[in-house]
């Protein structure tokens, strides 16, 4: 990774859209302590449907010799999502739960770039896996810490398939650098990436809005 890779420029133009995602008071709350297990729960079953809408357009993207480069079962987080809600929950998860409207819209974005345009699946997919073995051990550590989970309740942000985050993240940066794009199609994907960061940061505005309406 040089200072003028993609990888960097893309990190670089992104990180106040970064800075946004991170510090939505809904997700501030959560890292301070101040977030309740329901708060939990809450952006758990938003993430569900976020990675069942990014795990099933990787089907059409396997086609793509670019996104295939990127895609790894070691990744996939639908499964421990479904472990995550089920022990959360209960049995019947699946009814308790539904999309907020951010989530709505940030699935229909990944459903339509995910059937039409490589670029753009891998901004949705940088953004979220790469942010999951970042930031999101930080948020494992500290949801562990508050809310006394072991294992049950917080699989998604364990990989067990990924012994080094850090070292799978200079991977994956190195890919990204590798491919070759035009100047246009990476300002594209860079777009993207802060459209889904828009998206993550609409969603935990949502789930502040819906925790004050619940208080009222
Ligand atoms: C409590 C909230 C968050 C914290 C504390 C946090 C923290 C961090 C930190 C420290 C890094 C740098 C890691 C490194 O240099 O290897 C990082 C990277 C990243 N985060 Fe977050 N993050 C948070 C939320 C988010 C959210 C909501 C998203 C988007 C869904 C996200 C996406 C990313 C991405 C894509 C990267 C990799 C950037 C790159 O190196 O290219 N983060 N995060």
């Amino acid at each position: 990774m040089s200072s003028s890779s993609f990888s960097t420029i893309l990190r670089s133009r992104t990180w106040s859209d970064h800075a946004d995602s991170e510090g939505a008071g809904f997700m501030a709350d959560l890292m301070e302590g101040n977030g309740s297990r329901d708060d939990y729960v809450a952006l758990v079953a938003q993430h569900y449907f976020i990675y069942e809408a990014l795990e099933s357009v990787q089907a059409f993207q396997r086609d793509s010799e670019v996104a295939a480069g990127f895609i790894t079962d070691d990744l996939t987080r639908l499964p421990a999502l479904e472990a995550d809600l089920q022990f959360l929950i209960g049995d019947d998860w699946r009814e308790q739960i539904s999309p907020m409207p951010s989530t709505v819209r940030y699935v229909e974005r990944i459903n339509e770039v995910g059937a039409t345009w490589s670029g753009g699946f891998i901004a949705h997919h940088y953004t979220r896996y790469l942010g999951d073995l970042s930031g999101g051990q930080m948020i494992y550590k500290v949801m562990q810490r508050t809310f006394g989970f072991e294992t049950d309740g917080i699989r998604f942000y364990l990989f067990d398939g990924i012994s080094d985050a850090r070292a799978f993240k200079v991977t994956y940066r190195d890919r990204l650098d590798a491919i070759n794009w035009s100047e246009d199609e990476r300002d594209r994907i860079i777009d993207e990436v802060t459209r889904a960061y828009r998206f993550n940061t609409e969603l935990f505005n949502d789930l502040a809005e819906a925790k004050a309406r619940a208080v009222a």
